[in-house]
């Protein structure tokens, strides 16, 4: 299969070669030829340039063929809010290392412009829904002078330098894929017109995996968290139902019939099977969390049996944000807070966190009122919230806000100088542009130019909290704290 794969690039000078060859031999032995791809519906250009390959010809144009020398990339739809995007990242990371395919790198997608729906109810959007709302909303965000690539905002230079991982830059990716100039890829919005729109379409629907005709272009995986939980190199495993399942009661009431097996997702879709020949492999969500005892979508947590990935797993669990990011939360603990603080991360009105805020509040007091006999005062706070200081009279924070003699409170916003300076620095930076940028040649600037400043502060305000020397206090059941807690545990801030 390998050597299979390999060919497949290669065809076009080989097989050219080959052709002329055929054709000084004898009349005869082209008549033959003729008469066996007319009886399969070959077309005679295609037979003549390409042969066995018209299905390739049709995914990349053969320039690019030879552009990418045997590459095969791996694509999949992140979703929700931006910790989860990054979840879902880290695993797209350990897919293609295991598939040993190029990642292709996504943006950052605005808070919820894509959504999932739920594993453990089985109601989730069809993996193919997924990627074109994805794709979709990668355009918006490209036309719309707001792309910001998860490689501007995470830093992978660590992560590519080790051998397992290649990634690409989506944006360096799409010119390629959908045969686009680069040059007419990031013009004015008001520019793009309707045939390169209507192109980015098309391409789009075949990224997403709704021309299943392509075969070898764009393997569309089907499986979800419904039907699948991926495992790797778990002897027996592979094929056995899985320990969750749906239960009757959600059958009958949904008429719904999943059955949920452990697939190992290097048999399934590595070497020697029929994904392996696609030049894209295109997942749908790569969300997975534990549930009842098993994982929702992928089970993978150690491979003894292959050291490379081994330590990929380790290495990626966690991805620390780029320089410029993580010297921000830095610099406003040195030069603004200036004394050891406490972080409290306080998540109160998004979704689920509506319903507790008394638990919330509870933890932030006990910590605080433990502080409060230990060290001198005033007390030094730094408060990430999305509750609006407008509504904090008559919640916990109200009363702190009320002791200023005791307790300073720090807290910082989209307009400050600080994060606008960030966003400016990572726009100017865009890290991801790199990875990749050897395909296209002068697409960098162009996009670049009129670029509205990404939405950093969340970002900056986590690096604030991994600096916090007196302690954390986050929102039970935020992923946020969670990604918090693994830079204080990482000593990020020391680095
Ligand atoms: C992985 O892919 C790269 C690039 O396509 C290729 O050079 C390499 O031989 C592959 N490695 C394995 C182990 O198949
Ligand atoms: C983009 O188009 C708008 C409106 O047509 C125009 O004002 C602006 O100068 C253009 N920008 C560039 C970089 O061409
Ligand atoms: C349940 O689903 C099956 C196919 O999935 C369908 O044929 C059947 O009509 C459905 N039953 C009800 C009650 O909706
Ligand atoms: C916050 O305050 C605004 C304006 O006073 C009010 O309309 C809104 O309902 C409040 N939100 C919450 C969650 O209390």
């Amino acid at each position: 299969m390998e050597a299979l794969r390999t060919n497949r690039f290669r065809r076009k000078p080989t097989n050219t070669h080959r052709s002329n060859h055929l054709l000084s031999i004898s009349l005869m032995a082209l008549f033959f030829l003729l008469l066996f791809f007319f009886s399969n519906n070959y077309s005679i250009t295609s037979l003549f340039f390409f042969p066995n390959s018209l299905k390739t010809s049709q995914c990349l144009n053969p320039k690019t063929l030879q552009t990418l020398n045997g590459e095969n990339f791996l694509w999949y739809a992140p979703h929700s809010g931006f910790s989860n995007q990054l979840s879902e990242f880290r695993n797209a990371v350990l897919m293609a290392a295991i598939l040993n395919r190029t990642l292709i790198v996504p943006p950052v997608l605005d808070h919820h412009a894509v959504v999932l729906g739920s594993c453990p109810k089985f109601r989730v959007s069809d993996p193919r829904e997924l990627r074109f709302a994805v794709w979709n909303h990668a355009i918006e965000l490209i036309r719309g002078r707001r792309y910001v690539s998860m490689a501007d905002v995470i830093d992978l230079s660590a992560l590519v330098s080790h051998s397992a991982v290649r990634v690409i830059d989506f944006r360096n990716f799409v010119p390629l894929f959908c045969d686009i100039d680069v040059n007419n890829f990031c013009v004015n919005n008001s520019e793009m017109d309707d045939s390169l729109l209507k192109k980015l379409r098309q391409c789009g629907s075949r990224l997403s995996g709704y021309n299943t005709d392509i075969n070898d272009c764009v393997y569309a995986v089907e499986e979800d968290c419904r039907t699948t939980v991926w495992t790797f190199q778990k002897d027996g495993e592979n094929g056995a139902l899985d320990s969750f399942q749906p239960d009757e009661q959600l059958k009958k009431k949904k008429n719904i019939s999943f059955v949920r097996r452990r697939k190992d997702v290097y048999d399934t879709l590595g070497p020697h099977s029929r994904a392996d020949v696609a030049t894209v492999l295109s997942f749908g969500s790569l969300f997975t969390s534990p549930y009842k005892g098993s994982e929702s979508y992928i089970d993978i947590h150690e491979a003894p049996r292959d050291q490379k990935i081994q330590s990929l797993i380790k290495e990626i669990e966690f991805l620390p944000f780029v320089r410029e990011i993580s010297d921000a939360g830095k610099e406003y603990a040195l030069r603004t807070i200036k004394s050891p603080f406490l972080c409290a991360q306080l998540r109160l009105l998004d979704g689920q966190f509506k319903n507790h805020w008394r638990g919330t509040f509870q933890a932030l007091k006990q910590k605080v009122d433990s502080l409060r006999q230990k060290e001198s005062l005033p007390l030094h706070i730094f408060v990430m919230t999305d509750l609006p200081m407008g509504n904090w009279s008559g919640t916990y924070l109200g009363d702190l806000a009320n002791e200023p003699d005791s307790i300073k409170l720090f807290l910082l916003s989209e307009e400050d100088k600080l994060i606008r300076k960030t966003a400016k620095k990572v726009v100017d930076a865009s890290h991801g542009w790199k990875f990749g940028a050897s395909y296209n040649d002068g697409i960098k600037e162009d996009c670049q130019r009129h670029q509205r400043l990404p939405d950093i502060l969340l970002h900056v305000e986590e690096s604030v909290c991994s600096c916090a020397s007196l302690g954390f206090v986050g929102t039970a059941g935020s992923t946020i704290a969670d990604s918090i807690e693994m830079m204080r545990k990482k000593e990020i801030c020391s680095h």
